[in-house]
């Protein structure tokens, strides 16, 4: 009897001792990550696996014809862009509008077949040297930016409960940082109704979770294009993004089953949306400066002018007015405030300095210089650390 309980003792000793090797091995291990633009400390956090796609990108010679044919109309009428940061971007970029100038098909071709492998999405997209070559970043920095940002999607959702550091002990909270992410990523698609699917076009890097290739991209911008259904838009209503990358909002705006998008950007950027898209969902289904309107349209600056009044439901910008020149920045919020009944705005508001142009603006300061912006919600952007969501109503005198 006395061997025996003594023999309890020593088991139920020995467990306590594993729990707490398993606990301290557990807190050694910790590594916190609060990086520019996380959300989430991420202690100890997985790193799924980016992956290199080489699987060859088709480039129709038609598409790439009429987007240097656009190209070339965008690029005559759009000569008053005032400084930013973007002409400094743009002329990193003189081979592809070098390209698209002269009309140079092969030279094109290249360059898209490799779109995410060199820099010409330089200040939009996740190209393949965040995370197999600049070390601006440390090294996983873009991995667990993924992480963060399949966690910061889920909660917007309400696919997962949000954590709370009071309610919540540090291994509870190292837990849900481990979320199971192929779970995770099929929960998320199936709130949405839509694919986080990146499409294979100009070799992506992409993160592989239950059997879907998805990148960094795509999931940020699903939030967005979820919003627009949770605000009320319906398919058919009139959408204006102003600054649109490389076109993954518009995308999943499309799969939201949004069918009616314009896209106002620089005609470089156009170019490359025109791409993208065109390739992506067919090159029927979008149309460029002076073509006949198709689903998506990708327009540069001064075709805002040519949208009716009071004809959109909503202008969404993201990440995008605070690094355009101040004198255009105002023109795009009196055209906004012309145009659309709603403004979708998810801007930081840091007002970095820029060499020879001066500092950041900040759209709640531009909203302010015009008349018959209502602000109806300013919160937290879900995504994205330092970041506000801000939705205006515009209200125009009737007569
Ligand atoms: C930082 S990127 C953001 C892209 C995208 N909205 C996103 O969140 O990933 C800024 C965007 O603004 C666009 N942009 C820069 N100058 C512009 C201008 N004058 N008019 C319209 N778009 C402009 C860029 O081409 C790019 O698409």
């Amino acid at each position: 009897m006395v061997a025996r309980s003594g023999g309890k003792q020593r088991s139920r000793l020995a467990y306590r001792m594993r729990r707490l090797q398993a606990k301290a091995r557990r807190l050694f291990s910790v590594e916190l990550w609060g990086a520019p633009s996380l959300v989430h400390p991420l202690f100890d956090a997985p790193r799924p696996r980016v992956r290199r796609t080489r699987a060859p990108t088709p480039v129709d010679p038609a598409l790439v014809s009429r987007i240097a044919d656009n190209f070339r109309r965008a690029d005559a009428d759009f000569n008053t862009q005032s400084p930013s940061m973007w002409q400094k971007i743009e002329s990193n970029n003189q081979a592809f509008t070098g390209a698209l100038r002269q009309g140079d098909a092969p030279g094109l071709q290249r360059q898209f077949e490799t779109l995410f492998q060199d820099e010409l999405l330089g200040g939009f997209g996740h190209r393949e040297s965040l995370y197999f070559g600049e070390n601006r970043w440390r090294p996983g920095f873009q991995e667990l930016r993924m992480t963060d940002m399949l966690l910061s999607l889920g909660e917007a959702l309400g696919v997962l409960n949000l954590p709370n550091h009071v309610q919540m002990n540090l291994l509870d909270y190292v837990d849900f940082v481990h979320t199971d992410q192929d779970r995770l990523l099929a929960d998320i698609e199936a709130r949405l109704g839509f694919s986080l699917v990146m499409p294979l076009v100009g070799n992506p890097p992409v993160f592989r979770l239950n059997g879907v290739s998805t990148s960094a991209d795509m999931v940020r911008h699903a939030y967005v294009a979820f919003r627009l259904r949770q605000l009320g838009l319906n398919p058919e209503d009139p959408i204006v993004e102003i600054g649109g990358g490389f076109g993954s909002l518009a995308l999943l705006a499309h799969r939201a089953g949004f069918r009616n998008y314009t896209i106002i950007d620089l005609p470089y950027v156009g170019a490359i949306q025109t791409f993208f898209l065109g390739t992506a969902l067919g090159p029927d289904a979008v149309s460029g400066y002076g073509e006949p309107e198709k689903a998506i349209r990708l327009l540069p600056p001064p075709a805002i002018k040519d949208i009716g009044n009071g004809s959109v439901a909503m202008v969404i910008n993201m990440d995008s007015l605070p690094e355009i020149g101040e004198p255009e920045a105002g023109a795009y919020i009196r055209e906004i405030g012309r145009i659309s009944r709603l403004f979708l705005s998810i801007n930081q508001e840091a007002q970095a300095y820029i060499p020879d142009v001066g500092p950041q603006l900040v759209v709640p300061d531009l909203v302010a210089s015009v008349d018959g912006f209502r602000l109806m919600h300013r919160s937290r952007y879900w995504m994205m650390e330092g970041y506000v969501e801000e939705l205006y109503r515009i209200e125009r005198s009737r007569g």
